[in-house]
């Protein structure tokens, strides 16, 4: 057995492909779609133009972004078997493993999904992203025990999600607050869902498949999952008095924080501090100062904990509250982050393709080597 291997858990720091799409620098907290920083795009851009820069390249001319706007406007609208589907079969385990199910349903409706033809390969994954306020209001309301509603034809993908949710049309100030969380979520280097999908573009299967796998990978408490869980820990603290106690107390059992660390990061995440802004100013109107103010003590217990270990907030400690904030469940934070990573998933599924090779890592094994002599089921 040869014991020169050496083990990269999790594929820590390996390299696994090149991209132009985006760039993580965790040393100096910037985040860059398409040499674009995240703050120029959170502040000036929207959702959809955000979507097509990330798979195209380049930001769109005035014509690009009206065809591209007509066509998710036109794909907004479920169609009626989808609808059903929703209808019939989700609200019973987690919003997650519904939207896991109906983008792969989605893939069985599609004749074209069999194919790897790279054209309909970007056709299918924008009808997905255009797909994804619809799949996403229909379940959450299905959770609640109301009916669906269809989109609005004058609205974009954020307001209309926002619409498609809560049955209101959104105020200008949430309308941006929505698609700046869109934009914040969209890409984020060769993370665990990201590369899952790579993974099983690689193997030439369809776009429906990556993003399902992609989905799937995003549930773990771990990746999407932490901005969930997040929100129920500050809720859970309650006061920012109790933030020390609580923190110090986690961290003496070793139990990991949600919503702070990052493989990447090992300093503040620059998307935790624009979204900690949205939080303040939020949670000021809405007369939840305690909440925010218990994040703010928990942000501050962490950093002089663990700070110095690089373990600073990330993406999904103040998402959650700029989402309930808009009107969501916790269990429809998650998939929120999904629809606005489908952005991401589709443009790096494209790209890898395009210039193909399988994944296919290795493992050290560490098992017998026997041989070990074979005893009959009876005589054991
Ligand atoms: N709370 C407490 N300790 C932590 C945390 C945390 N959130 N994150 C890392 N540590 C400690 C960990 O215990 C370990 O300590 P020691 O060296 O003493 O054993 C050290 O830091 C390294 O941790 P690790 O888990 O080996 O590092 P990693 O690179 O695998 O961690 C992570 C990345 C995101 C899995 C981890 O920080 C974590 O579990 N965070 C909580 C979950 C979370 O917020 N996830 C969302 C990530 S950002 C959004 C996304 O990309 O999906």
């Amino acid at each position: 057995m040869p014991d020169d291997q050496e083990v990269h858990k999790g594929l820590e720091g390996i390299i696994v492909n090149e991209t132009k799409i985006g760039y993580v620098d965790g040393q100096k907290g910037r985040l860059v779609y398409r040499g674009y920083d995240i703050e120029t795009l959170a502040s000036k851009s929207n959702f959809e133009e955000v979507s097509y820069l990330l798979i195209n390249g380049k930001l769109p001319s005035r014509e690009q972004f009206s065809e591209f706007n007509r066509k998710a406007r036109e794909r907004m609208k479920l169609p009626g078997n989808v609808v059903e589907f929703i209808e019939k079969n989700c609200g019973h385990s987690h919003p997650m493993s519904d939207l896991r199910t109906v983008v792969s349903f989605l893939g069985a409706l599609d004749a074209n999904s069999n194919s790897s033809d790279l054209n309909l390969q970007k056709s299918m994954g924008e009808d997905i992203i255009f797909r994804m306020p619809g799949i996403v209001a229909a379940i959450k309301r299905k959770w609640e025990g109301k009916s669906i509603i269809e989109p609005l034809p004058d609205l974009g993908m954020a307001a209309n999600f926002l619409y498609m949710s809560s049955g209101r049309k959104p105020t200008e100030e949430e309308e941006k607050v929505m698609d700046t969380c869109l934009i914040l979520h969209a890409d984020h280097g060769s993370n665990a869902s990201t590369f899952s999908s790579m993974v099983t573009i690689s193997t030439l299967a369809d776009m429906y498949s990556a993003l399902t796998a992609g989905i799937a990978t995003l549930k773990g408490p771990l990746h999407g999952g932490a901005n969930e869980q997040a929100l129920k820990m500050i809720k859970r603290v309650g006061s920012p008095e109790n933030a020390e106690r609580v923190i110090g107390e986690m961290l003496g059992k070793k139990e990991k924080v949600m919503g702070f660390g990052h493989r990447v990061y090992k300093v503040y995440d620059p998307r935790a501090r624009i979204l900690k802004e949205f939080a303040r100013s939020i949670s000021a109107k809405s007369g939840k100062q305690e909440l925010f103010e218990t994040a703010e003590a928990i942000e501050k217990a962490m950093i002089s904990k663990v700070g110095g270990k690089g373990i600073f907030p990330n993406v999904d400690f103040y998402s959650g509250m700029v989402y309930e904030s808009l009107g969501f469940e916790e269990n429809i934070f998650t998939p929120i982050f999904a629809f606005s990573r489908s952005a991401g998933w589709v443009a790096r599924s494209l790209e890898y393709v395009s210039d193909n090779r399988l994944f296919r890592p290795r493992s050290k094994y560490s098992g017998e080597m026997g041989p070990i002599e074979y005893v009959p089921l009876e005589k054991r």
